[in-house]
């Protein structure tokens, strides 16, 4: 009985080792700590350490404790299974969900080229400024961790946040704001507080994925209509769902789609408006991207022309300044009230040092500079990128035309499987994000997006260069 105890300790702490609860050269609990957790004498617990020694996981240091030794290496190589076709009763969401969170996670490790997630490197973002920022706010106001900031949020950002609202052609009280948690929880949110379950949501096809977990996780349905590479949302599909359907919202990117990086001209967003205005719609404007616009003048939001306050703005700090701080906000017009009770029930405050780092940021009027190099570095980059891509990857490709923002949307040949190239490049410590993850309907199985945002050099170059090849491949075997 004792015997299988002790056995039943090492195995425990040999798992949570193995799953990296625990890494190497890493202190495990002491005796003492670990006979209190399992209730058991210390000489059972020394006797579980002793077997995890011979099994080589741990090793004794004396007068230190145990620490984490080596373990029989196990493949190193990124997650390639995915469950695209998966079980019956898995829905097409939840599929796009596995994938997703596999190539999410796979794209966090240090050792690959990081084309897949839509997160600039840290080359691209503020870092030193943000990190003189916090250490500043820590050393002389150390209360800010012992601070709530209620819902709405930091009184400081919303007044930095109705300022840059200006460039983006739109007055706005700092009372009009909500501070959310990034600009997920934004558009969530402002999905809340629209409609029920049930309803129906026009969404741009393809679209970002977020969205699509958005809606299915409210019971929404989404009705998906195509989204031109240059021109954004098609709004003659739109108009003819509308003349069809009951339709409670749509959410759509005028400023540099993801992935399609399209950009919606003036005209188009007048129509827009005019169709939701005639179809008593709310329009959930998602403008993450709208800051890294190429083009010398910001272009406006949607919500810049919003006569008859039908427009919920959502956007985020996530692409420009610090993905990590989860600060984003929402400006919800005649939904404001609703959506400030959501957030309020739903997360109470907002984290105190992040906003105010960022409003700091703001306030000392370097973002603009920043902004100003970093667009500069992507077009540098895409265009390295597209050159690549015209040079190694089969012939029939085609390329989005990006006009801001850092993601490449690619057209391979039909015949091409973009999840298999995910899989074959995955093996290679290169990572991309295929198009099954942008549409409920498998329309876009040889697609993929790239996120340049990442230092450019011989190794990127060399990536593309094999995602290329991997697509060759892939064309001839399927030939
Ligand atoms: C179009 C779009 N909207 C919203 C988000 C979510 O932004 P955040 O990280 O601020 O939640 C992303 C992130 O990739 C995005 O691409």
């Amino acid at each position: 009985m004792e015997k299988n105890l002790y056995e039943k300790i090492a195995n425990t702490i040999e798992q949570q080792v193995r799953e990296g609860i625990y890494l190497p050269d890493t202190k495990i609990p002491s005796v003492r700590k670990t006979s209190k957790q399992f209730d058991v004498s210390v000489a059972t617990v020394l006797q579980a350490y002793r077997l995890l020694e011979d099994r080589g996981i741990i090793k004794a240091r004396p007068q230190k404790g145990y620490f984490v030794h080596s373990l029989p290496k196990r493949s190193q190589s990124l997650p390639t299974q995915t469950t695209m076709t998966g079980a019956p009763h898995t829905s097409k969401v939840t599929s796009i969900m596995t994938l997703l969170n596999q190539v999410l996670h796979a794209s966090q490790k240090s050792d690959v080229t990081q084309f897949a997630a839509a997160i600039p490197k840290g080359l691209y973002l503020p870092i030193r400024q943000l990190q003189r920022s916090v250490g500043r706010l820590m050393r002389l106001e150390p209360e800010i961790c012992a601070t709530y900031a209620f819902t709405p949020g930091s009184e400081v950002l919303r007044r930095q946040i109705a300022i840059r609202m200006l460039d983006a052609g739109c007055q706005t009280a700092m009372e009009d704001i909500t501070v959310t948690l990034g600009c997920q929880n934004a558009l969530l949110l402002a999905l809340q507080a629209t409609t029920q379950r049930g309803d129906k949501v026009i969404i741009e096809s393809p679209a970002y994925h977020g969205v699509l977990q958005a809606i299915d996780v409210l019971g929404l349905q989404a009705i998906e209509i195509p989204c031109h590479r240059e021109t954004g949302i098609d709004l003659s599909s739109f108009e003819q769902e509308l003349q069809k359907t009951k339709v409670s919202a749509c959410i759509v990117t005028p400023n540099n789609q993801n992935p399609t990086g399209a950009t919606m001209p003036p005209g188009a967003r007048k129509r827009l408006l005019a169709l939701a205005q005639r179809y008593d719609l709310v329009v959930i404007e998602d403008d993450v991207y709208g800051e890294l616009g190429y083009a010398e003048q910001r272009e406006h939001a949607l919500k810049a022309d919003d006569k008859d306050q039908q427009v919920i703005y959502c956007s985020s700090f996530s692409k420009s300044i610090a993905p990590g701080f989860r600060v984003g906000w929402l400006v919800g017009g005649a939904w404001q009230d609703k959506i400030e009770a959501l957030a309020h029930a739903q997360s109470l405050a907002s984290p105190t040092l992040t906003q105010t780092a960022i409003a700091n940021f703001l306030e000392n009027g370097a973002y603009d500079r920043h902004l100003r190099k970093t667009r500069q570095a992507y077009q540098e980059n895409l265009a390295r990128c597209v050159a690549l891509i015209q040079q190694y990857f089969p012939e029939q490709t085609k390329c989005s035309q990006p006009q801001g923002g850092f993601l490449l949307w690619v057209e391979l040949p039909e015949s091409i499987d973009a999840l298999a190239i995910y899989q074959h490049a995955a093996q290679q410590n290169i990572v991309i994000m295929p198009g099954q993850a942008f549409g409920l309907h498998d329309r876009y199985h040889n697609y993929l997006r790239i996120n340049y945002a990442l230092p450019w050099d011989n190794s990127t170059d060399n990536a593309i260069r094999v995602l290329g090849e991997l697509c060759q491949a892939n064309l001839h075997l399927t030939s």
